[in-house]
């Protein structure tokens, strides 16, 4: 993500405009982000297809970067091909991450496939450390399968929780392993439980702010389709709880998120990874 622009631009960290739900719109959706100074979006394939997609979109528009990889609902294995795939996408230089992969046990009942949707989110943290790569996980009710094999498979990945759902307790052991926490339109909800008061407690060196576009709108836009000029009310929620100006909450997360996914300062926040964890 280039340098020469002011730090007061917002990052929407994670996205999903590669499908269908943005056909008809697609290059204004990025133009309205565009106007209100969201200047990047990094989009996430769920699986080889969108992963294809993603990189497409990248090329085509300058503000795109993406991650490719395949997500836990679709619970299938990677074949030598994929991995070839991957590989061959992490050399591009709009591919910054391997992602979304993870678990979801919300969705995924079957204990035979939830095996395989560890077998395969391992996989993926193995080939995102042979490729050099930041990872992007989904975590829904796997907090503590995710945990077990961060500290034993993920010792040397770095990466984001996106869309964090889990503990204060979680948070501060997630940040102490050196990664990041995406935050997403559910913080912005009535029924957002404990999530407000979590941010509000975390420091802001390893927050990220993402949509999740075109799901999980923030409010007032919650039940429309989301898209990612709308990171902005969520930046303006968490600078709230924060009690900080927009400025400074736009600075400090627009640094974290291109102090994960540029690829220059790529090796040096790895070290740092490291050192948070010795
Ligand atoms: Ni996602």
């Amino acid at each position: 993500m280039p340098d020469a622009y002011s730090s007061c631009f917002l990052v929407d960290t994670h996205a999903h405009i590669d499908g269908p739900e943005f056909d008809a719109d697609r290059h204004e959706a990025i133009a309205r982000a565009a106007a209100v100074d969201v200047r990047y979006i990094v989009n996430f394939g769920d699986d080889m297809a969108s992963s294809a997609r993603s990189v497409t979109l990248s090329e085509e528009e300058p503000a795109v970067f993406c991650g490719v990889g395949i997500h836990p609902n679709n619970a299938v294995l990677l074949t030598p091909e994929d991995e070839e795939a991957l590989a061959l996408w992490a050399k591009h230089p709009k591919v910054v991450a391997i992602g979304e992969i993870g678990l979801d046990y919300y969705w995924e009942k079957d204990p035979e496939r939830r095996a395989r949707q560890r077998q395969c989110f391992i996989r993926q943290l193995d080939l995102a450390r042979q490729l050099h790569l930041p990872v992007c996980i989904h975590d829904r009710e796997a907090h503590g399968d995710l945990l077990t094999i961060l500290k034993a498979e993920g010792r040397e990945n770095t990466g984001v929780i996106h869309c964090f759902s889990g503990s204060f307790e979680m948070a501060q052991e997630l940040l102490r392993l050196g990664w990041y926490l995406g935050i997403d339109g559910p913080v912005t909800y009535k029924n957002a439980a404990k999530l407000p008061d979590i941010v509000r407690r975390l420091p802001l060196d390893h927050i990220l702010l993402e949509t999740d576009s075109p799901y999980l709108s923030p409010l007032p836009y919650r039940g429309k389709r989301n898209e990612p000029a709308f990171v902005r009310n969520i930046a303006e929620f968490v600078s709230n709880i924060k009690g900080i100006s927009f400025a400074s909450l736009a600075a400090k997360t627009t640094a974290n998120a291109r102090r994960l996914y540029n690829p220059t300062t790529r090796s040096e926040e790895r070290r740092v990874g490291k050192e948070c964890r010795s």
